[in-house]
């Protein structure tokens, strides 16, 4: 329930586990969303356990049996980032990838969250892009 007693909606995350997907995963949960997480071993996570708020399913969602257990009527929007600093990158120099972006410092889970949040609040933004690169899609970094 929100502040103002409605049900939230069901959210859906694939790659939950790790990275974008697991700190999309906390921030909704935080707010008091019920969250249908998905990776292909999310019952193993350290940080993610299955309650009343949480269904976690295992499987590769590049598969149709996956999809089908986690698939719901939806709009459908995405987004977007640029270099994001997640587990992904924990080997990476992150000095020569703070270079990709005109605004020079890595994307935070953080502002991928802040989007997700404006997405779910604008009813009427549906089969819509956003990019959070630091500008680096209007310049020739890539
Ligand atoms: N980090 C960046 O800079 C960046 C920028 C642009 C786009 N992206 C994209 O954003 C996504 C998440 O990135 P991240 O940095 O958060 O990565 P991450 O920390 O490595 O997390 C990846 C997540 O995806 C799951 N996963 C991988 N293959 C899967 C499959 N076939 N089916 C279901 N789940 C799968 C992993 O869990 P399991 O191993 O348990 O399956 C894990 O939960 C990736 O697609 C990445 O390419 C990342």
């Amino acid at each position: 329930m929100n502040a103002k007693g409605k049900e939230r909606p069901t959210a859906l995350v694939t790659g939950a586990s790790s990275g974008i997907g697991l700190g999309i995963t906390q921030a909704l949960l935080e707010r008091g969303y019920r969250v249908v997480g998905n990776s292909r071993t999310i019952s193993k996570s350290k940080e993610l356990k299955a309650s009343e708020n949480l269904v976690l399913v295992d499987g590769d969602i590049g598969k149709k049996d996956t999809a089908i257990k986690v698939a719901d009527g939806i709009r459908v929007n995405t987004i977007s980032p640029g270099v994001v600093d997640t587990p992904m990158h924990a080997n990476d120099d992150h000095e020569l990838l703070k270079k990709l972006h005109p605004v020079p410092r890595l994307v935070q889970i953080s502002e991928i969250v802040d989007a997700l949040f404006y997405l779910e609040s604008a009813p009427m933004v549906n089969g819509e892009n956003i990019r959070i690169d630091g500008g680096a899609h209007a310049g020739a970094k890539w």
